[in-house]
C-alpha cells in the first residue's frame, strides 16, 4: 500500500503480509530478519530517537516485562534511526542513573537495531513524514512465527505506549490461532471469547442448538474459555 502525503510516499506493510526482510547490526549482533526469528512470535517496535523520555520510560518497561513476553514465545527487536554507539551509551546510562516508577538497574537485553541509513525504518513505514521527517514513530508489529505481519500498532511521538495492552495483543492473537476463535472487545484470558459467525463452524440453527455455546442471535454466539486452558496452549513448553 503506498499513501501520498502531500507528494511524500511512504511504503506501509499490511496485516497478512510477509514482514519485509532485512541484515541488521543490533547491540546484541547482527541479525536477518525475519528469518533469524521463524518458530517465534516477534515484536519489532521502533522509538523516535535514543535519550530521549518517553522512549526511556518505553524501554524500561519493555525490559522490565521481557520474560513475560518470552514465556509466550515472544522476542523484542527494537529500532531507531539512530548509530549503534549511541544506542549503547543510552542504554548503559538508563542501567546507571534513570529510575522510574519503582524501575532502576533496568538492563535492556533485547536487540536494538541500529538504522542510521533509514532502510529499515522506511521499509515499514516507521517514517511518517507528517509526524516527523529525520525520526521513526513509535511503531509496533506483530510477526508469527512463519514471518507473517498479523497487527500493527502506530502511535505518534508524544504518546507513550501501553505495554500491558501490546502483551494482550500477543496472548489474544495466539489464543485465536489455537482455539479457531475471536477475541471480543476488551478480552483478558479468562474472558469468553467469540465463536465465529454461522458457516464458519456449523449453520445457524446447530450453533443455537450448540450447548457448549452462549448464542444470543445467529450472528453472536461466545463460548467459555478457562485462562488455564489459555495458558496451557501458548505457554512456552
Ligand atoms: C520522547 O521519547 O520523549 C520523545 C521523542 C521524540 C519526540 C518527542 C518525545
Amino acid at each position: 500500500m503506498e499513501n501520498n502525503l502531500e507528494n511524500k510516499v511512504v511504503s506501509m506493510p499490511r496485516i497478512g503480509d510477509a514482514a519485509p526482510e532485512f541484515k541488521a547490526v543490533t547491540t546484541q549482533g547482527d541479525i536477518n530478519f525475519p528469518a533469524d526469528y521463524k518458530g517465534n512470535w516477534v515484536i519489532l517496535f521502533s522509538h523516535p530517537a535514543d535519550f530521549t523520555p518517553v522512549c526511556t520510560s518505553e524501554f524500561m518497561t519493555f525490559a522490565t516485562m521481557s520474560e513475560k513476553f518470552e514465556k509466550v514465545n515472544t522476542k523484542l527487536v527494537g529500532l531507531s534511526v539512530d548509530g549503534l554507539y549511541s544506542h549503547i551509551a543510552w542504554l548503559r546510562t538508563i542501567k546507571e542513573k534513570i529510575e522510574y516508577k519503582g524501575m532502576k538497574d533496568v538492563e535492556v537485553k533485547f536487540p536494538l537495531i541500529e538504522d542510521i541509513t533509514m532502510e529499515v525504518a522506511k521499509k515499514y513505514g516507521m517514517i511518517q513524514p507528517n509526524e516527523d521527517t529525520t525520526k521513526a514513530v513509535r511503531a509496533v508489529f506483530f510477526i508469527d512465527p512463519e514471518g507473517v505481519i498479523r497487527s500493527m500498532i502506530y502511535y505518534p511521538l508524544s504518546l507513550g505506549r501501553n505495554f500491558d495492552e501490546l502483551y494482550r495483543v500477543v496472548v489474544a492473537l495466539q489464543t485465536a490461532d489455537e482455539f479457531g476463535v475471536a477475541t471480543p472487545a476488551d478480552w483478558y484470558p479468562g474472558d469468553d471469547v467469540i465463536v465465529g459467525p454461522a458457516g464458519s463452524c456449523g449453520t445457524a440453527q446447530e450453533r443455537m442448538d450448540d450447548e457448549e455455546l452462549d448464542c444470543k442471535d445467529w450472528f453472536f454466539c461466545t463460548k467459555k474459555l478457562d485462562k488455564e486452558k489459555v495458558f496451557d496452549a501458548i505457554l512456552k513448553k
